[in-house]
């Protein structure tokens, strides 16, 4: 064959590839490989396209941006496109992009970069007409996405109105992604709920977005960063760092903490080197960093490819996989009884962690990954996230490889152990397993629910054991001479622990319904049903289709609210913590809002809201939101990244809130606004 003939079989087979990978990603968002594989192969593509120029087809997979949209949603034909990014993997990469850049624009000296994180999320366009969110989209192939305006509006980094000064017409781009303190939780939560878990954050915000009922997207730990601008931006801007300035100014959540201005290509390495180093501190998971010449006459110039703009690149981080082997499976037990298979593996580094044990998720996906005891596997580590197992290779085995049984009992108690239909996971059917108690206990102290300090694993296990305590309630009939007699215990801590257990009887109805552990509702949705019903009697009375009329709650959701109340055992548990003052009175109506009179100064980046939507509930509750700190300040609310405003409220030691202590707070004062 000759090298032509050969450029076109290869041709062919790419784009098929490419084409295939390109609608598992973007249309069933469930890829089989991952970016660097991917990445690899449309650079093969893209430099046979530039060897063979007679070969590019006009349906060439680097003739557009992702796949198409799926027909479920209306289209949203884009305006200006949504563009994708051209990638740098090495250094080299990195140079060879400064020279493209300074020959076009036949520059000699430095050239302004804006240097930004690359979010692992999903790209999304929000049009907003007389400041009001009119439209929100998805990429889609680029040039046409899918209208996702009701999931969109349920994202609460998403402004729905913008600050006065934003103009009538505007477009802002951005990512929508998920923190990794709150994707774990999510996955717990689906674990515990026999659901099958998402491999990555990615998956779990292109999954959550991708719904086409709202209600469930609205229960999902959505956020969204915005780093750019589609239609509005024209003339309005000398420089692309401005340009964010401004829409964070507009009312946008803009990452602006986590970027750097660098001056030629050497401060642009050493971005990229600084935040490579800092990658697993992030509060987010980011897959390398985007960097883009600030100079907007400069952007235009450069112009872009039909794929990508000239004028940015993406210069991607390594991928955090490994290869070892699956010394045994563990089962571990869950609060509601839900079994799950963990892979001990031969401890292996990856990216400066030492990595011993991973996710298996469940059966199902042993079967489709074919993985068995004594495998050798690809693992992969997103963030501080517990690594999984992304696949085996049965090509390596040697046949004393076994495979993984679905468990017909319980490994800790005994009982059996029912897989029921729709659920991924086996539970053990035991009710006092000694297992579950643990977890239901490590759940109910926790901080967002009942917030008991000092009761940590090592103490719960101890009083497990010497069955100090067979139920929550028993925490609350503990005596400091029994705490005394458990290793490890002074007087000072014993003390300490029965302040907090003491304290905890004030928590609010919605940290105690979170503590409770009814499945299917997590924090957030225990705070839309405390908002509603504000006693636990109420709730415990509510019909299945009276909790179906709130907006979040759905008939899976109401059901297993329902029947936690109807089930005897809990009944019980509900009686005897009532008798030991353990849940909360509805609040008094007598005092003003916790909020009135108070002057509120946020700093730092919010997760759940902007800072514009946080100042405007505070006015809403009657309180002050001020821009800087003095000693009139009555609280000062620390985001993350907080810089010299909270070094300034220590100084004066005003109080400090956390945005989740802002959250309660801001709770208290609706339910007071509400009995008022
Ligand atoms: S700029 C025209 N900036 O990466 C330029 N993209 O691989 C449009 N991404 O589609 C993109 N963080 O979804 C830009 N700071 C950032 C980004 C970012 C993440 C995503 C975005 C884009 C993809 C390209």
């Amino acid at each position: 064959m000759s090298t032509q003939e050969n450029a076109a079989a290869r041709y062919q087979e790419l784009c098929r590839l490419i084409h295939h990978h390109n609608y598992l990603y973007h249309v069933l968002d469930c890829p089989e490989i991952g970016d660097a594989d991917y990445d690899r192969l449309f650079r093969e593509l893209q430099d046979l396209e530039k060897r063979f120029p007679e070969l590019a087809t006009p349906d060439s997979p680097t003739r557009r941006v992702g796949a198409p949209p799926l027909a479920r949603f209306a289209p949203a034909p884009h305006a200006i496109p949504m563009l994708s990014l051209d990638n740098a993997f090495t250094e080299g990469d990195l140079r060879d992009f400064d020279a493209r850049v300074r020959r076009a624009l036949k520059v000699t000296e430095a050239i302004d970069y804006f240097c930004e994180l690359k979010l692992d999320g999903l790209a999304v366009s929000l049009r907003y007409e007389d400041r009001r969110l009119t439209l929100g989209a998805t990429r889609g192939d680029g040039s046409t996405g899918e209208t996702i305006t009701d999931n969109l509006r349920t994202v609460r980094a998403i402004p729905l109105l913008l600050h006065d000064d934003a103009p009538d017409l505007l477009e802002a781009r951005g990512e929508v992604y998920m923190n990794l303190k709150e994707f774990r939780a999510l996955n717990a939560q689906r674990e515990e709920d026999g659901e099958p878990v998402f491999a990555n954050p990615r998956n779990a915000a292109a999954g959550s977005l991708r719904q086409l009922d709202s209600a469930i997207t609205a229960r999902r730990p959505l956020t969204m960063a915005c780093y750019g601008m589609g239609a509005g931006a024209q003339g309005r801007f000398q420089r692309h760092s401005q340009m964010l300035e401004t829409l964070r100014a507009w009312g946008f959540k803009v990452n602006l903490e986590y970027c750097r201005k660098a001056c030629g290509v050497e401060e642009v390495v050493a971005f990229y080197r600084e935040v490579q180093e800092k990658r697993d501190q992030f509060p987010f998971e980011i897959d390398g960093v985007v960097i883009k010449v600030d100079r907007l006459d400069w952007q235009e110039t450069l112009g872009a490819t039909t794929h990508a703009p000239r004028w940015a690149i993406a210069w991607k981080f390594p991928p955090r996989r490994a290869q070892t082997r699956i010394r045994a499976v563990r089962l571990q037990v869950g609060r509601t009884g839900a079994i799950t298979p963990v892979a001990e593996l031969e401890p292996v580094r990856l990216s400066g962690v030492t990595v011993s044990n991973a996710s298996l998720h469940n059966w199902d996906e042993i079967a489709r990954k074919d993985i068995r005891t004594g495998d050798q596997v690809i693992v992969e580590r997103a963030g501080d996230v517990i690594p999984y197992v992304v696949a085996a290779l049965p090509e390596l085995r040697n046949g004393s490889e076994a495979p993984i049984p679905l468990p017909e009992t319980c490994p800790v108690c005994g009982s059996p152990a029912v897989r029921l239909k729709d659920e991924v996971v086996p539970r053990c059917q035991g009710m006092d397993c000694p297992a579950r108690l643990r977890e239901a206990l490590r759940h109910f102290v926790a901080r967002d629910a009942m917030d008991i300090e000092g009761l940590g694993g090592r103490t719960i296990d101890q009083l497990l054991g010497q069955k100090l305590v067979t139920s929550v309630a028993d925490l609350y009939t503990l005596q400091r001479d029994t705490l005394l007699q458990l290793e490890r215990m002074g007087e000072t801590l014993a003390d300490k622990l029965l302040n907090a257990i003491e304290a905890s009887k004030k928590r609010p109805l919605s940290k105690v319904l979170n503590a409770l552990g009814i499945r299917h509702v997590g924090a957030h949705l225990a705070r839309v049903l405390a908002e509603r019903y504000r006693s636990l009697e109420a709730l415990a009375q509510a019909s299945s289709d009276e909790l179906q009329a709130i907006h979040e709650v759905g008939p899976e959701v109401a059901e297993s609210v329902t029947a936690f109340f109807q089930a005897p055992h809990n009944r019980e548990l509900m009686e005897r913590l009532k008798q030991l003052n353990v849940l909360p009175e509805p609040e008094s109506n007598e005092t003003g809002s916790a909020f009135s009179g108070k002057t509120f100064v946020f700093t730092g980046t919010l997760t759940l809201m902007t800072r514009p939507e946080a100042e405007n509930l505070v006015r809403l509750h009657g309180g002050r939101a001020a821009g800087t700190v003095s000693k009139k300040t009555s609280y000062v609310v620390a985001g993350s990244e907080a810089g010299s405003k909270l070094d300034k409220a220590r100084a004066l030691n005003l109080p400090i809130l956390d945005e989740a202590q802002f959250m309660e707070m801001l709770e208290q004062a609706k339910l007071q606004d509400s009995t008022k």
